[in-house]
Order: structure tokens, then C-alpha cells, then sequence
């Protein structure tokens, strides 16, 4: 048994501590949500405070720390733990930076021949005009720094795109990537990557991807259109190359390499990298990893993921659905109440945005539930994920109603 000690607060790590706790490891979670109070100890510190989170670990007699967000990742927490002598699943901060710059990524990227969109990296207004009339429309617009999902503009207004670039200051411009989007996990302990299944993810916020973007309003897995080689083909031609130029580098990449890819008429391109699990995606994927979790991050944080047997996935297919705030991906309406329905074998909540108010369930971010159906196809697991929602009673909320739908 492991005593694992996992950073975060929102949807993916109810997911991540719900497949920890399945096997019966000993979870300690810091901030944590409501959801994660009832699968683990939960500790309030500031989980992006290098020492805070060492004195916990060791306190708390951690064998692995396993990091969700980015955002502890960039400020260096994994370095400290790993200093501590404790095993990490989580990047350095200098690894991180493939996802806390894009500018960053995309210089690894072309020095390890990994395809992704043409892109010109922007200081002023001058030159993201310049780069957005060379590209031409539709303009991609992206905030070069992080900007929690929501740091991009995908338009055909050129003002608007310009406004946005006048608006972040360093931007990254590139050219538009047509074709759908898939999410490919990759666990990596510097040398060596497992992929996940692949998965995808709604990124807008309105039915038939109308509107802006958000973190992510759904997701499901597998994906029955993709074609059956496609992880071996993102293992081939982007996570292990990417791994071989980081460890080239001197800052090899232990931890979740998330790569988001569109599939284009022209072949496969990356979209960008994150350095952490995705989300809503791993709530679906991890609903069908039949593998327990905790061995393969730990074998990832000590580097010998080659000794580890194939991964073992469940049939069928998972979806996720978001429960979102009226108001999100703008300012939601928060402290809203928030009932749900009891967990089943075939169905769950998955909490993010959720906190408490004088014992009752409150929403407490813009993304509040997540609501987890599976089923013998992806047409069935999405029934199951709105039939369990619909026994959700939060009158302030609002959802997508064709994640997993045929497009
Ligand atoms: P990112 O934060 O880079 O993942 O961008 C967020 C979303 O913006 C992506 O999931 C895409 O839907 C969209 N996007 C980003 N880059 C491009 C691109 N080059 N072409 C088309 N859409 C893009
Ligand atoms: N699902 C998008 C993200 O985690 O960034």
C-alpha cells in the first residue's frame, strides 16, 4: 500500500483520488474539494508553496506526491519534493515550461520534428498584425503565458484578434489547424511513456461548439473514429521525441505530458502541450483504466515505467459532462446549492468547482460537477452520464446536451 499525497482541487483530481482510493491506498489531499474529503485526509495549505507541501509530505509519510495543476508544477513544487528525497509524479519547473510557455513548446517542438501549427512569437501590436495578415483568417491568437484554458481567440475578426494580442502583450500567432481534436495522455518518467487512451474534449461552451472557450465542457473515451493506430502514431511522432529533446536539454519530463493534437487534412499537428493530466478528459479516461493508478506513477516517478506490464483497460465507454455555473467561461454565479444523486457502479459526480456553506454543497467555481456515465458503447455511456445528471439539482448551473453526440 502506498501513502500518496496528491496536490490540487478541482475535477481531475476527484478523478485522480477516486482511482487512487479504488485501490486502497492511503490518500492525503491538499487544499482537496468536498468530494475528495470523503476518500482521503484533507489539509488546507497552499499547495504551490515548495516547503509547505515538503513539510506535509514528510508529515504525513508520503511514498509518492503526485501534482495536478499546473500551476504547483511551474512554481517548482516537484523540484522540492524530489530534493526531499520523495518520489514525485509531477515535472520540474523547467520541464513544466512546455506548458507555461508556448513559446517555449514550440521551440522544443521544432527542435524535435514534432509537427504543430506555424507560429510566430509576438512582443507588439506591429507584429501580431504582421503575423495575423500572413496567416490570414481565421486568426489564432494565444496568450504566451498560462491562462487556465482560456488564454486563446480563435476568430475571423481581425480586431478582435488584435485586441487580444494588445491585451496579453507576449502572444504566440499561428496558423489554423482544421480537423478534430483529440487529447492524448502519455505517463512519462523521463525516458519512457505510456500512452492513456485517447479522448476528446469540448472545449466551447455552447451546443454545436458555439461560443467562447473554456476549460472544457465534456469529454469521452475512446474515440470509435480515430484511427486504431493513433496513440502508437502520437507516441511515435510527438510524446517520444519530445522526451528525447527534453532529456537532451538536461530537464527530462517526468509526469503526465498532455499533448492536445488536431487531426488535420495535412496529417496530425499539436495544438499544444500541458504538463498535467486534462480535464474533464481524465475523469473519462480514468473511469475505464482497470490498471491500478498509484503503481504506474510511482513507477513513473522513479523511472522504471519499462518494467511495468501493459497497461489493462475495461470495455465499453466512459463520458463526462460538465455541470457548469451560469455565467462561466465569463464570471459565474456562485454559492449556488448544490445537490446530487448517489454514486453507482455505472455512474458518479466527480466535483470540482464545489465547496461548503454552512454544511451544505455549494458551487465555488466556474466548472462545478462532473458527471460520469459509462457503457458498453460511447452512445450508451452518454444516456447513462445525462441520466445520472438529470438527478443533479443545482437550479444555477448549466451543461452541454451533445458531449459524446455522433458529428
Ligand atoms: P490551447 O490552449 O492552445 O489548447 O487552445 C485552446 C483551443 O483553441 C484548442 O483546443 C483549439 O480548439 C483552439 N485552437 C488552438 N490553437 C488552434 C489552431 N492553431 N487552430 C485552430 N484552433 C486552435
Ligand atoms: N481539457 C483541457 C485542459 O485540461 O486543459
Amino acid at each position: 500500500m502506498t501513502t500518496v499525497l496528491l496536490l490540487g482541487s478541482g475535477g481531475r483530481e476527484h478523478a485522480l483520488g477516486r482511482a487512487l482510493a479504488a485501490s486502497a491506498e492511503t490518500l492525503h489531499v491538499a487544499p482537496g474539494n468536498p468530494g475528495l474529503a470523503s476518500l482521503g485526509t484533507l489539509h488546507n495549505i497552499d499547495a504551490c508553496d515548495p516547503e509547505a507541501v515538503v513539510a506535509l509530505a514528510r508529515q504525513a509519510g508520503a511514498d509518492l506526491v503526485v501534482v495536478g495543476p499546473e500551476a504547483p508544477l511551474v512554481a517548482g513544487v516537484a523540484d522540492a519534493v524530489r530534493e526531499a528525497g520523495i518520489d514525485c509524479f509531477g515535472p520540474s519547473a523547467a520541464a513544466a515550461r512546455l506548458e507555461g510557455s508556448k513559446a517555449f513548446a514550440k521551440d522544443v517542438m521544432r527542435a524535435a520534428g514534432v509537427p504543430t501549427a506555424d507560429a510566430r512569437v509576438c512582443e507588439t501590436p506591429e507584429q501580431a498584425a504582421a503575423a495575423l495578415d500572413a496567416f490570414g483568417p481565421p486568426y489564432v491568437v494565444k496568450n504566451d503565458g498560462l491562462a487556465a484554458g482560456k488564454g486563446v481567440v480563435v476568430t475571423t475578426d481581425r480586431d478582435a484578434a488584435l485586441a487580444h494580442a494588445a491585451a496579453c502583450g507576449r502572444v504566440v500567432v499561428e496558423e489554423f489547424l482544421d480537423g478534430p481534436e483529440v487529447s492524448l495522455f502519455a505517463v512519462c518518467d523521463g525516458t519512457t511513456a505510456v500512452p492513456l487512451l485517447p479522448a476528446q474534449d469540448f472545449k466551447r461552451v455552447g451546443d454545436g461548439d458555439a461560443g467562447s472557450n473554456t476549460g472544457g465542457m465534456g469529454a469521452y473515451c475512446p474515440l470509435p473514429w480515430a484511427p486504431d493506430d493513433l496513440a502508437a502514431e502520437v507516441m511515435a511522432q510527438v510524446v517520444d521525441p519530445t522526451l528525447a529533446e527534453m532529456r537532451r536539454r538536461g530537464t527530462p519530463f517526468t509526469g503526465l505530458l498532455y499533448a492536445g493534437l488536431a487531426l488535420t487534412s495535412r496529417g496530425m499537428r499539436v495544438v499544444e502541450f500541458n504538463a498535467r493530466f486534462g480535464d474533464p478528459e481524465t475523469q473519462a479516461v480514468l473511469a475505464l483504466l482497470a490498471t491500478p493508478l498509484a503503481p504506474v506513477l510511482l513507477a513513473a516517478a522513479r523511472g522504471e515505467l519499462a518494467e511495468l506490464p501493459p497497461l489493462a483497460w475495461r470495455d465499453g465507454a466512459a463520458v463526462v459532462v460538465v455541470e457548469a455555473a451560469s455565467g462561466y467561461p465569463g464570471a459565474p454565479v456562485l454559492g449556488g446549492s448544490v445537490e446530487l444523486p448517489a454514486d453507482v457502479s455505472d455512474a458518479w459526480t466527480i466535483q470540482a468547482g464545489t465547496g461548503l456553506a454552512d454544511g451544505q454543497l455549494v458551487a465555488s467555481g466556474g466548472r462545478v460537477l462532473g458527471v460520469v456515465g459509462l457503457g458498453e458503447d460511447l452512445e450508451a455511456a452518454r444516456e447513462r452520464a445525462y441520466a445520472h445528471l438529470s438527478q443533479v439539482r443545482f437550479p444555477d448551473g448549466f451543461h452541454r446536451t451533445d458531449i459524446g453526440a455522433p458529428h
